[in-house]
């Protein structure tokens, strides 16, 4: 430790010195706060590409995972999809994503339709659009068994 100096050179040396080291810390701060401000708008005004768009075949699930008269949403390429196991055990699988505005539908086993919680528009098990605002019915994909896997494509005609 330094004795006290009394040499006023030496004093403002080191109040110049401190000053130089809080600019610096303001400054770093300031940028900190102008980069969390920043970020998230850009990223907002940027979103992120999509990814996998084109994607033809997806592994909608196992054999047996379903109960008849369930569903379960996955992911088909970079959007949701319905696996549908009818009642009569056979399957079904059609996009989850309403033709309406674009929420995602769900299963209602007692009625067994498929329903969009968003305007309660509705779907029956073929995908047609059977009431409420949904102009289109929704994209319907071929089902096939391979082993215990259950593998759902996009249909050739479509
Ligand atoms: S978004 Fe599905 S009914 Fe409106």
């Amino acid at each position: 430790m330094s004795p006290p100096t009394s040499d006023p050179r030496q004093t403002r040396t080191t109040a110049k010195q401190r000053r130089n080291i809080l600019q610096f810390l303001m400054g770093v701060s300031l940028a900190g706060v102008w980069m969390s401000l920043v970020y998230p708008l850009v990223r907002y005004l940027i979103p992120p590409a999509e990814a996998n768009v084109a994607t033809n075949e997806a592994l909608a699930g196992a054999v047996g995972e379903l109960k008849p008269n369930s569903a379960k949403t996955f992911r088909f390429g970079s959007h949701p999809a319905l696996l549908v196991r009818l009642p009569n055990g056979e399957y079904q699988s059609m996009s989850a994503v309403c033709t309406h505005l674009g929420c995602t539908v769900q299963y209602q086993p007692d009625t067994q339709q498929i329903w969009c919680p968003c305007h309660n528009g509705r779907y029956d098990l073929n995908g047609r659009n059977i009431q409420g605002p949904p102009p289109r019915p929704l994209v319907t994909f071929d089902v096939k068994l391979r082993g215990e896997e259950i593998h759902v494509s996009r249909r050739q005609d479509a």
